[in-house]
């Protein structure tokens, strides 16, 4: 059987702008920005991004396309014989890690949706916002349903293939979600106590720099918000024929992927600060204060039902994404068909997100990591450490394994002036970078 196809480079385009713009950019952004202390952790990112994310996302695209197979496919067919395909595996791992609480979390967006279709969060709850989204999240089964009702749609969309599932349903939810952040983010500046929540989030607070904690979240986060590191990016790649031209579609959806992410940080901080919300309250942020800016504005219980609808659309964009890596690989070892393999993986997914929902709760007592919970330490693992691993590797091998020609030729930019300068950040730069930030947080620099 042919391999599948992108329709068009916009159905590409569009595809990758789905994976990378999902609950990354929301929901992580704004808690991993609250914790992090604003300002200096959003200027760490957005140099990560740039000068780290957005070169590696061209050399993952490239690997994917040049090879035109799964995450592990691809090491073999360039690098027949040689142990980089194990790259390829640590995708597969972080994939299952990844899929596992974003499942749970995309769950818990699909019961905000469902709760404003029905009024019942037009209005704070008896005891606030905060205490209902605690007692539901700690439930034991109650989040169970709405996780097991995400995880059936994503496996739908992949099961149904490229083509049909992933690109057609990318083409309405983007375009929504990115006028309704911008509506809300206008409206969250008119709070009162906008200023302090900007001054948070763009006034960097130097000190916080002298803590090598928060270099790792924010290369995690560019990691994690760009669907970087893991093969998800390659095995989009993989589905692109050579005509598509990859460095502007790469630098396209690195920046429409930051501006999501700066514009819903415009959207929180000015609101977190106008409720008296803890920047620092983690995972539930967002959950939080977002129901707390609709419940204040005209016809926000209207906006609630349309911003949650968007933004589980966004994560099932993404959802699909980290899903499709396993499913490819599965696929062409076992040469299982596509919709066995998207129901058996995406149920191993779900059963292994059964601990990440508990964990908010009855099993709110295992902490793997640190004082931790399941979802903390899974995310951990795998946004902070297997991430950005599988980009170094991923950053060696176009720069080191591949020769100058074939790199360039294969991220179409041979005749770029900027080719030269792109190749020495693969190189060097993003692995040298990247290799300091693990060493600075493991305590042996400084
Ligand atoms: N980038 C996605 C988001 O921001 C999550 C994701 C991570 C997708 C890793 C694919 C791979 O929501």
């Amino acid at each position: 059987m042919a391999r599948e196809k992108w329709a068009s480079k916009l159905g590409f385009m569009l595809a990758a702008m789905g994976s990378a713009v999902g609950l990354g950019n929301i929901w992580r952004f704004s808690y991993v920005a609250g914790e992090s202390g604003g300002g200096a952790f959003l200027l760490l990112y957005l140099v990560f991004v740039l000068l780290i994310g957005i070169p590696l996302l061209l050399s993952e695209v490239s690997i994917g396309r040049k090879a035109q197979s799964d995450v592990v496919g691809a090491y073999k067919e360039i690098a027949p014989g040689t142990p980089w395909y194990l790259t390829g595996f640590f995708g597969v791992i972080s994939s299952f890690l990844i899929l596992s609480f974003y499942g749970v979390v995309a769950g818990w967006s699909i019961y905000y949706f469902w709760n404003y279709v029905n009024g019942q969060l037009f209005t704070s709850p008896a005891g606030g916002y905060g205490a209902a989204f605690e007692g539901f999240i700690g439930h034991a089964w109650h989040p169970i349903g709405w996780h097991a009702f995400f995880m059936i749609l994503t496996i739908l969309i992949v099961y149904n293939g490229v083509k049909k599932g992933i690109e057609a349903a990318n083409k309405v939810f983007m375009p929504t979600l990115a006028v309704l952040l911008v509506a809300l983010a206008i409206y969250s500046l008119t709070l009162e106590g906008a200023a302090e929540g900007l001054a948070f989030l763009f006034q960097p607070d130097w000190s916080a720099l002298s803590k090598p904690s928060i270099y790792l979240a924010a290369l995690g986060q560019a990691f994690f918000s760009l669907s970087l590191g893991m093969g998800a990016m390659l095995t989009y790649g993989s589905y692109l024929s050579k005509e598509n031209k990859l460095p502007s579609a790469t630098v396209g959806i690195g920046l429409m992927d930051t501006f999501f992410a700066i514009v819903s940080g415009i959207m929180i901080f000015p609101a977190v600060f106008a409720f008296g919300i803890q920047p620092s309250s983690g995972p539930p942020l967002a959950f939080i204060t977002l129901p707390s800016i609709f419940e204040q504005m005209p016809l926000g219980g209207f906006v609630g039902i349309v911003f949650f609808f968007s933004l589980a659309l966004a994560s099932l964009s993404s959802s699909v994404s980290i899903l499709e890596v396993p499913v490819a690989y599965f696929m062409r070892v076992f040469k299982w068909s596509r919709h066995f393999t998207s129901v058996i993986t995406g149920m191993v997914m779900f059963v292994l997100g059964l601990a990440v929902s508990l964990g908010m709760g009855v099993w709110s007592g295992i902490t793997p990591i640190g004082d931790n919970n399941i979802l903390d330490s899974m995310d951990y693992i795998a946004s902070n450490i297997l991430l950005p691993l599988g980009g170094l590797s991923m950053a060696l091998f176009v720069g080191w394994y591949l020769t100058k020609d074939q790199a360039l030729e294969a991220s179409d930019m041979t005749r770029l002036p900027l080719g030269p300068v792109w190749l020495t950040i693969v190189k060097y730069v993003a692995p040298v970078m990247i290799i300091l930030i693990f060493l600075n947080a493991l305590g042996f620099i400084g």
